[in-house]
C-alpha cells in the first residue's frame, strides 16, 4: 500500500518529536497501520539552517519556509499543524480543510477559541480535524472523553492539566526553588508555551478545560466562560503553609455539573495531601473523570514535552488514516456529540461557588489585629476553621497570618478580604486559594 503522506507545519518541540518518532519507530508504526507514514513536506522558519541530524531524520521531505506551500502541495494526505498561535495556524488549517485535507493539530488555543468554526468547515468538506495532542500531551484524554465514556452522563472532569504550573509548584515544594528559577527550567525543558504567560496565568489550562468540557457535556466550546487564575501570586511560603494544614497546592482545571449550572474553572487550589492527584508531580498531568455509570476514573501521564505531545500527534495521524475514507456520518463527531445535539448549559458564576479557602495575608504584629479581622469575617458570615501566624516578617515588619475557612461563598470572602485590605489597613498582600476536597 502507498505510504501515508504527511505535510508537517512546524519542526520545533512538537514537530521535532514527530520527526523523531517517525524516524525511529517507523517500522513498528507500519506494522500497526499497514502502510508507512512519510513526511513529504515540512515547513520551518529557516530550512537552510536546519541541523544535519534533523535533515537526515526527515529523509526525502521537501523543506519550505512558507507553510502555505505545504498545505498547497498535492502529495500530502494529512496536514499536521504544529506551529501554534492563532492567526496563521487558523488560515493554514482552513485552507487545508477547503482543499479536502484532514488536519491533525496540537493547538489548544485554536481549538478552544475557533473550534466551532473549524469543525463546521471540516463537516462541510467531509474531512476530520484530530486534536488529541491539544490536551494533556501524551495522555489520550480526548479519546477517552469522545469515545470511551460515551455510555455515561459525565458529572465532573477535574485535574492537573498544565505541566508547566505543576512543574513549578513541585519544584517550589521539593527543592524550595524560587518561582522564576523553576519557570526558567520548565522553559528549557520545552514544557512551557512559546509565551509562558499562557501557562502561568492559567490560560493554557482554561483552553484545555474548555475543550474537555465541550466533549464531556455536549456544550459549545465555552472558553470565555472559564474562570481563570494563574499561579503568579503563589509563593514558596504558601506551598509550605498548605503542607502544614495537610494540603498541596496544584493548578487545577475543574468542569463540574452543579446545582448552579456548569462550573468551568482553572485556578490554583489546595487539595488534600493524601489524594492521588497530590502525588502527581513535575510535568505530569492527571485528570479524574467521573461518569454516572462508570464512577470515578483516573488518567495520568506526561502532559507536555516533545515526545509525549508528538506521541499523541502520531497516533492521531494513524486514526485519521483509518477513518478518512469512511462517510462523515459514521465517524465520531469532532466534539463527541452530534452537531445538532450540542446544547448550551447555564454556566455557574464563580461568585456562587462554595468552597473552603486558604488565606494568607501580611498583618501588623500588634494587639487587636486578629479581633478586627474576625469582626470583618463574622460580618460576612465566614467561619474560620484554623489560624496560624508565622514569624517571617517582611521588610515593613508585617508577618504572615494564614487561616483556613469552613465552606464559604466565594463572593462573601472576596468582600471580606477587600474590606480587610481597605479598611484600617488591617491586611496587605492577600492571597486566597480555594480548597478542592475532590470527594
Ligand atoms: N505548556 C503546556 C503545559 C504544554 O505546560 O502543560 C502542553 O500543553
Amino acid at each position: 500500500m502507498d505510504a501515508l503522506r504527511i505535510g508537517l507545519l512546524g519542526t520545533g518541540t512538537v514537530g521535532g518529536g514527530v520527526i523523531r518518532i517517525l524516524a525511529t519507530a517507523g517500522d513498528e508504526i507500519a506494522r500497526r497501520l499497514g502502510r508507512r507514514v512519510e513526511i513529504t513536506h515540512a515547513a520551518c522558519r529557516h530550512p537552510e539552517s536546519m541541523d544535519e541530524a534533523r535533515r537526515k531524520e526527515l529523509g526525502g521531505a521537501q523543506l519550505h519556509s512558507d507553510p502555505m506551500e505545504v498545505v498547497e502541495a498535492d502529495d500530502v494526505d494529512i496536514v499536521a499543524e504544529l506551529i501554534g498561535g492563532e492567526d496563521v495556524a487558523l488560515r493554514l488549517i482552513k485552507r487545508a480543510l477547503e482543499r479536502g485535507r484532514p488536519v491533525v493539530t496540537a493547538n489548544k488555543a485554536l481549538i478552544a477559541q475557533h473550534g466551532d468554526e473549524v469543525f463546521a468547515l471540516a463537516r462541510e468538506r467531509g474531512v476530520c480535524v484530530a486534536y488529541e495532542a491539544s490536551v494533556m500531551g501524551g495522555v489520550p484524554i480526548i479519546q477517552v472523553l469522545r469515545e470511551s465514556m460515551s455510555a455515561n452522563r459525565l458529572q465532573r472532569v477535574v485535574g492537573i492539566i498544565n505541566g508547566t504550573c505543576n512543574y513549578i509548584l513541585t519544584k517550589m515544594r521539593t527543592e524550595n526553588m524560587e518561582y522564576a528559577d523553576a519557570l526558567s527550567e520548565a522553559q528549557k525543558l520545552g514544557y512551557a508555551e512559546a509565551d509562558p504567560t499562557l501557562d502561568i496565568e492559567g490560560i493554557d489550562a482554561a483552553h484545555k478545560l474548555a475543550i474537555m468540557a465541550a466533549i464531556s457535556f455536549g456544550t459549545p466550546l465555552s472558553y470565555p466562560a472559564v474562570f481563570t487564575e494563574g499561579i503568579t501570586a503563589v509563593r514558596g511560603v504558601d506551598v509550605r503553609y498548605a503542607e502544614e494544614f495537610g494540603y498541596r497546592i496544584r493548578h487545577l482545571g475543574v468542569a463540574r455539573l452543579g446545582e448552579a449550572g456548569l462550573e468551568l474553572r482553572a485556578h490554583p487550589a489546595l487539595i488534600p495531601s493524601q489524594h492521588l492527584l497530590a502525588s502527581v508531580d513535575g510535568v505530569m498531568n492527571a485528570v479524574e473523570v467521573v461518569g454516572d455509570a462508570v464512577g470515578p476514573t483516573l488518567y495520568c501521564g506526561a502532559g507536555a514535552g516533545s515526545g509525549p505531545t508528538a506521541s499523541a500527534v502520531v497516533s492521531d495521524m494513524l486514526e485519521v488514516a483509518r477513518t478518512m475514507a469512511a462517510p462523515v456520518e459514521s465517524r465520531t463527531p469532532a466534539l463527541a456529540f452530534q452537531a445538532d445535539a450540542v446544547r448550551e448549559l447555564p454556566i455557574a458564576p464563580i461568585s456562587e461557588l462554595k468552597t473552603a479557602c486558604y488565606v494568607r495575608m501580611m498583618v501588623k504584629d500588634k494587639a487587636g489585629v486578629l479581633s478586627s479581622l474576625s469582626a470583618i469575617l463574622a460580618k460576612h458570615d465566614i467561619s474560620i476553621r484554623s489560624v496560624s501566624q508565622h514569624e517571617d516578617a517582611d521588610a515593613g515588619g508585617k508577618v504572615p497570618l494564614i487561616f483556613m475557612t469552613h465552606e464559604t461563598g466565594d463572593e462573601n470572602l472576596s468582600r471580606a478580604l477587600d474590606e480587610a485590605a481597605l479598611e484600617n489597613d488591617i491586611a496587605s498582600d492577600i492571597l486566597r486559594l480555594r480548597v478542592e476536597n475532590l470527594s
